[in-house]
C-alpha cells in the first residue's frame, strides 16, 4: 500500500479497479477513443489537490469494468472486511459500465457500516474536461462524512443508492439515474448533503462465497419472440426481461413453466427502468433491474432452493 498524502482527519483506503477514471488516450479531445484502466492508483492520486484526509491506495485490478467478475468482487469484499478496523472509510474506483452491479453485490454482502463509496468517471483522466478527479475528491469527502454509512455511489456530485442506481447515458457526464426515486444526496465542494438517510439492504442469510455462485442467465423478451434459446445444463436460474409490467408471450410462458418444472427458478423482471413487477406465477423482481435480479437470484440459489423462500427474499426489494 502507498501513502500518498498525509494530512489530519479521516483515514481512507482507496481501492482501485481501473475504468475510465484510470483511462488514458492519445487525443485529449476524444472522449470515446481511449483505454480504460491504464494509469495506476498512485498516478491517479498524485493528481489530487490537498484534501483533508489521510489517503492510502491499493490496486485491486486494472480493468475495463466490462471484465468485472465475481473473483474481483470477492477480493474487494475480503479487503473491506480485513481492513475495517484500520480505516474510517473506503473509496473504490471503478468503471461506470458495471458499477451498479458491483455496488449492489457489495451492498448485500458488506457487513459493516463504515462508508464504502464507488466512484468512476465518464471521461478519461487525460481528456479535456475530465470528471475523474472532481468525482474522486467528492467520493473522499463522502467517505469521510460522519453521516455516510454502508455502500453508496458518487457520480457527477450526486450520491446514489446501490439498489436503485443504473447507468442511463452512454457518454454524458450526468450518466446515472435512480429507479423509482431520486438521488440520495449531493456533494458540493466537499460538503455533503443527504436528501434521504442511507439505508442498508441486507440479506436474510450470510455468505462470502462469490466464487462458486450458481449460473443465472437473462432472457430478453421482444415482439415476435418464438422460442426459448437453449440454455446450458449448468443454468439454475433465469431472469426474464418481460415487456412493460414483466409481460411474457403465452408460448414462452409455457416453455418457462417446463423449465421451472425441471427445477430452474424463474424471476420475472421488466425491460423498463421505472415501476415494478409483481407477477405471481414466477418470482417477481419487484423494483430490481435485470443485472441486480441476476445477482440476488444467484446468491439465493446458494442458500435457498424453494420458490417461496426466494420470493420472500425478493419481496424486500
Ligand atoms: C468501464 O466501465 O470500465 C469503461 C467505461 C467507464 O468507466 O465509463
Amino acid at each position: 500500500m502507498h501513502r500518498i498524502k498525509t494530512m489530519q482527519n479521516k483515514k481512507i483506503l482507496i481501492l482501485t479497479t481501473g475504468g475510465t477514471i484510470a483511462g488514458s488516450g492519445e487525443d485529449h479531445l476524444q472522449g470515446a477513443n481511449y483505454k480504460a484502466g491504464s494509469i495506476s492508483g498512485e498516478t491517479l492520486l498524485s493528481s489530487l489537490p490537498p484534501i483533508p484526509a489521510s489517503l492510502e491506495v491499493y490496486e485491486v485490478a486494472q480493468i475495463d469494468s466490462i471484465e468485472m467478475d465475481a473473483k474481483i468482487w470477492h477480493k474487494l469484499l475480503t479487503l473491506l472486511h480485513q481492513n475495517i478496523t484500520l480505516y474510517d472509510g473506503f473509496v473504490i474506483t471503478h468503471g461506470t459500465d458495471t458499477m451498479e452491479e458491483s455496488a449492489f453485490v457489495l451492498e448485500l454482502l458488506y457487513q459493516e457500516s463504515k462508508p464504502v463509496i464507488l466512484v468512476g468517471a465518464m471521461r478519461p483522466s487525460d481528456a479535456i474536461g475530465s470528471d475523474g478527479i472532481k468525482n474522486l475528491c467528492n467520493a473522499i469527502s463522502l467517505a469521510s462524512n460522519s453521516k455516510a454509512k454502508g455502500v453508496m455511489v458518487l457520480m457527477n456530485d450526486k450520491i446514489y443508492d446501490p439498489k436503485t442506481i443504473y447507468k442511463a447515458h452512454t457518454y454524458n457526464l450526468d450518466a446515472f439515474a435512480s429507479r423509482n426515486g431520486g438521488d440520495m444526496g449531493y456533494v458540493l465542494d466537499g460538503s455533503v448533503r443527504f436528501f434521504y438517510p442511507p439505508y442498508k439492504h441486507t440479506l436474510p442469510f450470510v455468505t462470502d462465497d462469490l466464487i462458486s455462485l450458481p449460473k443465472v442467465e437473462i432472457l430478453y423478451i421482444y415482439a415476435g419472440i418464438s422460442d426459448l434459446p437453449k440454455f446450458s445444463h449448468e443454468v439454475r436460474g433465469l431472469i426474464v426481461a418481460g415487456c412493460g409490467a414483466g409481460n411474457i408471450p403465452t408460448k414462452i410462458r409455457i416453455q418457462l413453466r417446463e423449465l421451472q418444472a425441471q427445477g430452474i427458478q424463474i424471476v420475472a423482471c421488466s425491460r423498463g427502468n421505472q415501476g415494478f413487477v409483481c407477477e405471481s406465477e414466477f418470482i417477481p423482481a419487484y423494483a430490481l433491474s435485470l443485472p441486480k435480479a441476476r445477482i440476488l437470484l444467484a446468491l439465493c440459489l446458494q442458500h435457498k432452493q424453494a420458490q417461496e423462500d426466494i420470493k420472500a427474499v425478493f419481496a424486500h426489494f
